[in-house]
């Protein structure tokens, strides 16, 4: 065949690659340029064939060979670079986000009553300068009993009903435990902080096996009980709200002496008597007391130079007093419609 057939031949041939349907992708449009254009391509094939034409007609045949190679170079271009703007054009089509449309708003938790109230009681006394100390939940009976004054057989173990593990470990009843550890551990001054859960075989309308407490505890040369008095005030003011005073009533504890329960004024009626306080105008928070001597001895601290102050209190009873909670089994059940409302 004579070689200007063959380049009208290819010519059109490219023309319909070109149109036809295999040409719809920019990668398919690149496979067919190269096979026209590549190094084995048609085209450089046809160039190959130049030795065998007549010198005089090279340079005519040689022009046509070139015009065609950059001719159908230049529509294979402009057909992929149209190829790829589509389908870019198209990706962001299927791609796009609409901004507009109402998110689904997942459902979030809310932070449980207690340790909302552990939390703030915690930013209250570090702001007092209280560290945080957390005791192991089971003890042994010499730190949850005996070295808190209260050995084998004393009637005050009687006030805690104990879930015992064996004949000498048992489920703490009483963060106090973690008193000892403390003072076993770190010299005056000593300002201790301690949250954690309690247990005692106790379960009724206002108690629960499982609860939780916060024990406070501070050592150094002369506190005295006016400095917990003082302490109170500060905590009682925060915890309750602006004007709530405290008043302190003798009561027994075997680790403090003297011990004391702690009121707060009502901060429902203001102390003019109410359904909350009982009509009394006061409510009890905590237990409290100066460090008895023989437990500041029995952790080698001399009572004779060092004295300190000790309170406890049950966070839930806080929890229930301050948000209104009339049943305390409603902290234990993780009721979301109850847990709801403490989201802020
Ligand atoms: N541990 C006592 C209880 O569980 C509460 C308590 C009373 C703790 C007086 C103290 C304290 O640190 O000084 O009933």
């Amino acid at each position: 065949m004579d070689i200007r057939q063959k380049i009208k031949e290819i010519e059109n041939s490219a023309h319909e690659a070109l149109s036809s349907k295999r040409a719809a992708l920019a990668d398919d449009l690149i496979k067919l340029k190269n096979d026209f254009l590549g190094k084995t391509g048609r085209i450089s094939e046809l160039m190959k064939g130049m030795r065998d034409v007549a010198p005089e007609d090279r340079p005519t045949v040689g022009k046509l060979l070139n015009d065609l190679r950059s001719a159908i170079g230049e529509k294979f271009d402009a057909a992929i670079e149209g190829a790829k703007a589509k389908e870019l054009e198209l990706r962001f089509k299927k791609e796009a986000v609409d901004v507009t449309m109402p998110g689904r708003t997942p459902e979030t938790g809310a932070v449980h009553p207690n340790t909302l109230v552990k939390d703030e009681l915690v930013s209250i006394f570090a702001g007092m300068g209280f560290e945080v100390f957390e005791g192991p939940e089971i003890e042994n009976d010499y730190y949850n009993f005996t070295a808190l004054n209260t050995p084998a057989d004393h009637p005050a173990r009687d006030m805690q009903d104990t879930f015992y593990i064996s004949e000498n470990l048992l489920l703490r009843t009483q963060t106090s435990a973690g008193q000892i550890r403390v003072m076993e551990n770190k010299k005056p001054p000593i300002k201790i902080l301690s949250p954690g859960k309690v247990y005692r075989s106790d379960d009724d309308a206002t108690h629960s096996p499982m609860f939780s407490q916060m024990e406070g505890l501070v050592v150094d040369k002369g506190i005295t009980l006016c400095d917990l008095k003082g302490m109170l005030d500060v905590f009682a003011e925060r915890i309750f709200g602006k004007g709530v005073k405290t008043r302190l009533r003798p009561s027994y504890f075997p680790f403090t002496e003297p011990s004391v329960e702690v009121d707060v004024s009502c901060f429902e009626c203001g102390g003019k008597g109410c359904r909350l306080c009982k009509g009394t105008g006061w409510i009890e928070v905590l237990g409290a007391g100066m460090v008895n001597r023989r437990v500041l001895e029995g952790c080698g601290i001399d009572p004779d130079v060092y004295s300190g102050f000790a309170f406890g209190m049950g966070i839930e009873r806080i929890a229930m007093l301050k948000y209104g909670v009339n049943n305390m089994k409603l902290l234990f059940e993780g009721d979301i419609r109850f847990l709801k409302q403490f989201k802020d």
